[in-house]
């Protein structure tokens, strides 16, 4: 006789950019998801039917689940009242860019009370290597019958909902009748899964962040050997992707920044007793970036007699997500180089902030932090901007010798 259970998924850390589209994607395959979060400032919109922050499409749907297969709470004992556990909470690098595995232990701990009979805890988190299997072993001590499985999630942020269903979702256990629970679950999403071991799969998401933080460094770094030779990169760009395929995904230039890349390939520097000397360079080469931009505007005009301005603050073009945004760095960077300095963005809105128009007004130097689409339209009134994505349709200052 199958165990009887309250919900079919419980999401620990299910009010966040990962936990919330993945409860509600669960939730509208007619699954009974309760969202379990120590933050419960965002359950009063969640529980109203709107987001709490910009994801593609997952606000109709959650209109659509909420209170009938989605629920929210912030007791912890709903973990012992669910078939499947997820946990899905932050995993940050610490001051000296090592792991910070404390919470994620403290949780474990706190987990284990709750825990009984078979159920399959699922991290979904990016975790450093080995994470699952120690994740595991205290479990067991609670309840030898329970599983943990992982299955890191790959998301782009800002269209979880869609690409939870058209992406390839990997799923890792250490026994297989726990990765069939797995794939049951995961199959109501996509049939595209891939099946790994842990360490594996612990593996596979940090080499596909790491990966794509040094693709985007090669980027920065060509960027900025064309800069100090007064050749604009943009040209080259162009002529290197030209009709050739095997340079067709290379990337522009711009800020790397966001939640995930840095930290995880500082993740996996750590796990290689910082022999990743690829991933150091590739975080030496996109933390400077705002630098080298504002020290190559040093060299046009006397920035510390002109007021700039940064459009865009959120870390990625189109979205109001503005963690570990290197805007902020630019900022940092600007007051101590500038006369004054001033912020605005098109998704959120802080205190100081200002309006497109009163920044551009206000600006002698506009600098383009995060490419919001509708920032194409705006009038400059022909001041010069700084625009390390080559994202507006006009010449921009960085272009060309100083
Ligand atoms: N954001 C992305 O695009 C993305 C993509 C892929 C993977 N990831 C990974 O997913 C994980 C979560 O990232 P996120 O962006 O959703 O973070 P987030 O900060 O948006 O969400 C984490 C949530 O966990 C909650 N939480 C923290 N500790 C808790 C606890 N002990 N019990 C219950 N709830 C707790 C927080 O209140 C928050 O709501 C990280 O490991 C991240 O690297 C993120």
């Amino acid at each position: 006789m199958p165990e009887s259970f309250e919900y079919d998924v419980c999401v620990i850390g299910g009010a966040g950019h990962v936990g919330l589209p993945l409860s509600i994607a669960f939730a509208d395959k007619g699954k009974k998801v309760v969202i379990q979060d120590i933050n419960p400032s965002a359950f009063s919109l969640i529980e109203s039917g709107k987001m709490p922050f910009m994801d593609k499409g997952a606000e109709a749907v959650l209109a659509r689940v909420i209170h009938k297969t989605l629920f929210a709470t912030t007791d912890p004992s709903v973990a012992g009242k669910s078939r499947y556990v997820i946990v899905v909470i932050g995993t940050p690098v610490d001051g000296h860019l090592n792991p910070e595995l404390r919470t994620l232990n403290r949780l474990c701990e706190e987990l284990g009370p709750y825990l009984r009979g078979e159920q399959v805890v699922i991290l979904r988190s990016t975790l450093y290597p080995g994470t699952t299997e120690r994740f595991r072993n205290i479990l067991k001590k609670f309840n030898p019958k329970v599983e943990v499985c992982f299955c890191p999630e790959r998301i782009a942020q800002g269209k979880a909902l869609e690409e939870l269903h058209s992406l390839p979702q990997i799923v890792s256990g250490f026994v297989p009748e726990a990765v069939d629970k797995v794939l049951d679950l995961f199959r109501l999403l996509t049939e595209d899964t891939v099946t790994l071991m842990p360490l594996e799969a612990e593996l596979t998401k940090l080499f596909t962040n790491s990966y794509r933080y040094i693709q985007f460094a090669i980027a920065n770094q060509f960027y900025m050997i064309a800069g100090d030779y007064g050749v604009d990169f943009h040209r080259v760009y162009e002529a290197m992707t030209h009709n050739y395929p095997r340079l067709a995904d290379f990337p522009r230039p711009g800020f790397a920044s966001g939640p995930c890349l840095f930290k995880d390939t500082m993740q996996l520097s750590a796990f290689t007793n910082n022999k990743f000397f690829l991933g150091h360079g590739a975080m030496l080469i996109n933390e400077g970036l705002p630098n080298f931009l504002v020290e190559q505007t040093k060299k046009r005009m006397r920035l510390r007699d002109l007021q700039a301005g940064i459009l865009g603050m959120t870390f990625k073009a189109d979205s109001d997500d503005k963690r570990d945004s290197l805007s902020y760095k630019l900022r940092k960077v600007l007051e101590m180089e500038a006369g004054s300095v001033h912020c605005s963005d098109a998704y959120i809105h802080e205190a100081g902030f200002l309006t497109e128009a009163d920044l551009i007004a206000e600006s002698d130097v506009i600098f383009i932090g995060a490419p919001h689409a509708r920032y194409k339209g705006l009038d400059f009134r022909g001041k010069p901007v700084v625009d390390v994505w080559d994202f507006l349709p006009f010449p921009t200052l960085l272009t060309g010798a100083p």
